[in-house]
């Protein structure tokens, strides 16, 4: 039998396999990313000996090993575009008024939170920002990273970047923190160190035994890609996992506005922090 080089997914079947994809991850793909579908998922049909996105939906709701074909489905899906140092005007407010306001409630633990993490560059931008301002020397901070893909998860682990990760750093941002060999820059150890990874999934509720309590979250540039049902999920997750005076970033697109009456807006000129009510 010869097969294919592409498989082709029809309305059906791109219905269907998009309420999968929103039930498990949140993530919600309008009808004109039908052939973005097709596109990352068409391989791995050929690799399964597919011809066929119904034969597949039939695989990954009925097979034994369907856990295992999920996590490889979300892996393919998922857009994990991020760079160092995005959005740093949360970053730096996380630094000049966020670390001071917590510290001098004289806690003995600080847990900072990045979800999604993707590649691994929010959460070392962070761990590298709290370095540099001397506060690891004045706590006990746990940097905590957590992403649904476990292929991001491993790369970000590794701590290895090309040049397009530092488009937002400065050269002495690179120069100190990082060390080049060849085309990749590694990530030094002391900051590597720092920030510890795990795989998890924002809109299930395993994620509030898995983290506890933390006191910052950092969750920018992933509800955007939500159904509303699936943002208020999550959001109803952090109102469990933040501290009751934690503080709460999402991306400068995103808003609790409407979706969860649980946290106060507060604008501090470069960016948008949530609290508690
Ligand atoms: C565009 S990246 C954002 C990365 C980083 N926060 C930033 O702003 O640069 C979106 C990430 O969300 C992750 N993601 C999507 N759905 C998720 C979920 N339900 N739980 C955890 N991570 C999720 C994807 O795997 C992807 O790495």
């Amino acid at each position: 039998m010869v097969h294919p080089s592409s498989v082709k997914i029809n309305e059906v079947e791109f219905f269907e396999l998009r309420d999968i994809i929103v039930k498990i991850s949140g993530i919600m793909f309008s009808e004109h990313k039908k052939y973005l579908i097709e596109n990352r998922l068409s391989k791995r049909l050929i690799e399964l000996k597919f011809t066929s996105f119904k034969e597949y939906i039939h695989y990954i709701k009925n097979n034994p090993k369907r856990d295992t074909e999920i996590n490889t489905l979300i892996n393919l899906v998922t857009i994990n575009e991020t760079y160092f140092m995005r959005e740093r005007g949360q970053v730096d407010y996380l630094i000049s008024t966020v670390m001071p306001a917590l510290l001098a409630k004289n806690k003995k633990n600080i847990r900072i939170w990045s979800i999604p993490c993707s590649t691994g560059e929010e959460p070392y931008s962070i761990a590298i920002e709290l370095h540099d301002a001397g506060f690891f020397s004045k706590a006990s901070i746990e940097v905590i990273a957590t992403d649904i893909n476990s292929d991001v998860v491993e790369t970000a682990k590794h701590g290895v970047y090309r040049e397009g990760a530092f488009r937002s750093c400065s050269q002495s941002f690179i120069d100190k923190h990082f060390t080049k060999k060849g085309a990749d820059f590694i990530i030094n150890s002391n900051i590597k160190s720092r920030v510890k990874f795990n795989v998890g999934n924002i809109v299930s509720s395993k994620i509030i035994p898995l983290m506890g309590t933390v006191d910052v979250i950092f969750c920018r540039n992933v509800l955007i890609y939500f159904d509303f049902d699936n943002k208020k999920v999550a959001l109803s997750n952090f109102k469990d996992i933040l501290s009751n005076d934690g503080y709460l970033f999402l991306g400068h697109s995103e808003s609790v506005t409407r979706v969860s009456n649980d946290f106060v807006m507060s604008n501090f000129g470069t960016g948008i922090v949530y609290t508690k009510k």
